[in-house]
């Protein structure tokens, strides 16, 4: 971080856990004042004096709105959202109901370009700012079984091609980051997680490093993607003969 320069706020949606923790963690160490948003922090508070703790349901798009206004005012200086919040969910098509594909595609898509919305005018009017989307390998090519997730994020990823090139004059950088499996808890309640050895899956720290990396570029320069994966892919199905 420059010195010379204020303090970064940096808000993080999807804070509480996994990977947009380690992405708090990570920028709190480096100098960000860091606003984190969740549904929950109890389990695993993160106590920290420029840390800001906000409980808030994202999935509840009709109320998003006025709780990204009420936090813009208290926190105007708002310099990089960084999108994190989503789940995973996989099956079939014919195993969505009409409700789950809504509500997939409303957490892990919708509520992230509706905060972006919210977030962007006052960037570009500081001519300051930074959107990182937390895309993944399903925005890269589609996979059985991940039809709505995959749909999420290729949203996501055009979302993110699209305002890198509306922003591009504005001084606000648009990156996205697409990560293979990670060891977190995204996998507690599905049928599959990442092998156990320690090349099987990556880490949320090696998330977090390349959010810092993107956030540290060059006013001049933009890190438009990353894609990092675990050195040897290899996917655990936890029930026999699953799939
Ligand atoms: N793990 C992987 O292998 C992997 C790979 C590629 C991309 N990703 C993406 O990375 C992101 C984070 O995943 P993760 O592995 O860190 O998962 P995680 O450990 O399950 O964490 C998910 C985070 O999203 C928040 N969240 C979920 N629903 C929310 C809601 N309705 N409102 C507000 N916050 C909500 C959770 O907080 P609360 O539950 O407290 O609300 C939590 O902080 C997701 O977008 C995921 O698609 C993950």
């Amino acid at each position: 971080m420059n010195t010379a320069e204020p303090r970064p706020t940096t808000l993080v949606l999807g804070a509480s856990r996994g990977i947009g923790r380690a992405i708090c963690q990570r920028l709190l160490a480096s100098g960000h004042q860091v606003i984190g948003v969740a549904r929950d922090f109890s389990a695993s508070p993160l106590d920290h004096p420029a840390f800001t703790p906000v409980t808030l349901d994202l999935s509840r798009l009709d109320t998003l709105g006025k709780r990204f206004q009420d936090l813009q005012q208290a926190h105007p200086d708002i310099t990089a959202l960084v999108c994190c919040a989503g789940r995973g969910q996989f099956g079939s098509l014919e195993e969505f109901s009409h409700e789950q594909i809504r509500s997939l595609m409303e957490l892990n898509f919708l509520s992230h370009a509706c905060a972006a919305r919210s977030f962007l005018p006052a960037m570009k009017r500081r001519r300051r700012g930074h959107l990182v989307f937390m895309g993944s390998e399903a925005a890269l090519a589609g996979r059985q079984k991940g039809a709505i997730y995959c749909a999420s994020k290729f949203a996501l990823r055009g979302l993110a091609q699209a305002l890198r090139e509306e922003c591009a004059g504005s001084g606000v950088h648009v990156s996205i980051v697409n990560p293979g499996m990670v060891k977190t808890g995204f996998f507690d309640g599905l049928d599959f997680a990442p092998g156990e050895q320690a090349h099987n899956y990556l880490l949320p720290e090696d998330v977090a490093d390349a959010v810092q990396l993107i956030l540290d570029a060059r006013e001049g320069a933009v890190i438009e993607e990353i894609n990092l994966s675990p050195l040897k892919k290899h996917v655990v199905f936890k029930k026999p003969g699953a799939r």
